[in-house]
C-alpha cells in the first residue's frame, strides 16, 4: 500500500540520495508530507463521490481566484483540505496553491524542510458532469530549514524532489514519483488504503493519439498546425484525437497509453493556459521519470526557470518519439 511504500524510506527518496543529502530525518519528513497528501486526496475523493448528494456541486457563490476563474465549491474545499493537511504535517515551510494569490507561509516548525506546490482540484469545470478531475502536487526542498521564501520555488522544475497526482475517475488513482520509478496506487474503498497496482509505469515510446483543444486551432502557430495535420492525415498511422479537458485525465491516459498531450501557446494566449509551477512541472517530472518527455516546443519543460508562482507556460508532453516530432515541427516552423 502507499502507507507501507511511504514508510520504506530508502525506496521513497532516490532523488535525495542522488543528491547525497539522504539523511534519515529528510526521508522521514518527506514520508510524513506524502502521507498528509494521501489523506487529503482520500477526503477530496469522498467529496467528489457524493457531490450531488451533499450539495457540494456548483460554483462557490461567485468567488474568483487569481487566475480570474469562477471557483467551484470543490476548488475551495480541496484547497482548504490540502493547505490544512500540509500545514499540520509540520514538514513544509511554504505552500503554493492555484487557489491562493500569495505564497502561504506555514506554521513554523523545526522539521519544516519542504515546499509543496499544488493544484488542489484540476479540471474543476468538469466536476458537475462527473467527468474525471484530480489533484496535482510537486515538492521542492526548502533552501532554509523552517523558513519559507518565495525564491524556494523560483527555480527550474528539475529541482523538484517529488511529484504526483491523484485522479478521481472511475477509480481513485494516485500516481507518484520521488525521483525514481513512477508508481500507481488505486484506492481500495473497503480498506481506505491506496494499493500498489502499477509498480513501474512506463510511457510507451510512441502512441496513436494526440490530445489538444482543436477549438483553438485558428490561433495556433505553424509548428502546432503542421504537427496536427501530420498526425491527422498520416498515411500509415493516422492518430485519433482524445481530449477530456481535465489535464490529470488527459495526462494519465497519455502516460499509460502513449501519444501526446498539448496545451500550446497561440496568438490568443502566447503562454497557453496551464500553470508552470503546479501543473506543467509536476506532470513533466512524472512523464520524464516514466520514460516520456515534456517540452514547450523549443526546450525541456523541466529546464524552464519559474519566475512567477502563477505563470503560464506552453506544454507538449507524452511519448518521447512523439514529443521529439512536435519539437521538430516547431523548429521547422520557426
Ligand atoms: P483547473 O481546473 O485546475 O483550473 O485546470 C483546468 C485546465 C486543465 O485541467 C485542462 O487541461 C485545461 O484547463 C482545459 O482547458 P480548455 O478548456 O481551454 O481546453
Ligand atoms: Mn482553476
Ligand atoms: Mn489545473
Ligand atoms: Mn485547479
Amino acid at each position: 500500500t502507499l502507507s507501507s511504500f511511504i514508510l520504506t524510506a530508502t525506496e521513497v527518496c532516490p532523488s535525495l540520495a542522488a543528491k547525497g543529502h539522504i539523511k534519515k530525518e529528510e526521508e522521514t519528513d518527506l514520508c510524513i508530507l506524502l502521507q498528509s497528501i494521501a489523506t487529503s486526496c482520500k477526503y477530496i475523493q469522498n467529496c467528489v463521490r457524493k457531490l450531488g448528494l451533499a450539495n457540494l456541486s456548483g460554483k462557490n457563490g461567485g468567488t474568483t481566484n487569481v487566475q480570474g476563474e469562477q471557483q467551484m465549491k470543490l476548488d475551495v474545499i480541496a484547497h482548504d483540505v490540502f493547505t490544512r493537511g500540509l500545514d499540520e504535517s509540520k514538514r513544509c515551510t511554504m505552500l503554493i496553491s492555484e487557489e491562493e494569490e500569495e505564497a502561504i507561509m506555514c506554521t513554523s516548525s523545526p522539521n519544516g524542510r519542504y515546499v509543496c506546490v499544488f493544484d488542489p482540484l484540476d479540471g474543476s469545470s468538469n466536476i458537475d458532469c462527473c467527468v474525471s478531475v484530480g489533484s496535482i502536487f510537486g515538492v521542492y526542498r526548502a533552501n532554509a530549514l523552517g523558513k519559507g521564501d518565495v525564491n524556494d520555488v523560483l527555480r527550474p522544475g528539475k529541482e523538484m524532489v517529488a511529484a504526483g497526482y491523484c485522479m478521481y475517475g472511475s477509480a481513485c488513482t494516485m500516481v507518484l514519483t520521488v525521483g525514481g520509478n513512477v508508481r500507481g496506487f488505486t484506492l481500495d474503498p473497503s480498506l481506505g488504503e491506496f494499493v500498489l497496482t502499477h509498480p513501474k509505469i512506463k510511457c510507451p515510446p510512441s502512441g496513436a493519439t494526440y490530445s489538444v483543444n482543436e477549438g483553438n486551432s485558428r490561433y495556433w502557430g505553424g509548428g502546432m498546425r503542421r504537427y496536427v495535420d501530420h498526425v491527422k492525415y498520416h498515411k500509415e498511422k493516422p492518430h485519433a484525437l482524445r481530449y477530456i479537458g481535465s489535464m490529470v485525465a488527459d495526462v494519465h491516459r497519455t502516460l499509460l497509453y502513449g501519444g501526446t498531450f498539448s496545451y500550446p501557446g497561440d496568438s490568443k494566449s502566447p503562454n497557453g493556459k496551464l500553470r508552470l509551477l503546479y501543473e506543467c512541472f509536476p506532470m513533466a517530472y512524472i512523464m520524464e521519470r516514466a520514460g516520456g518527455a515534456a517540452s514547450d516546443g523549443t526546450q525541456r519543460i523541466l529546464d524552464v526557470c519559474c519566475t512567477g508562482i502563477h505563470q503560464r507556460h506552453p506544454i507538449h508532453m507524452g511519448s518521447e518519439e512523439d514529443v521529439e516530432e512536435i519539437d521538430r515541427f516547431y523548429r521547422e516552423a520557426a
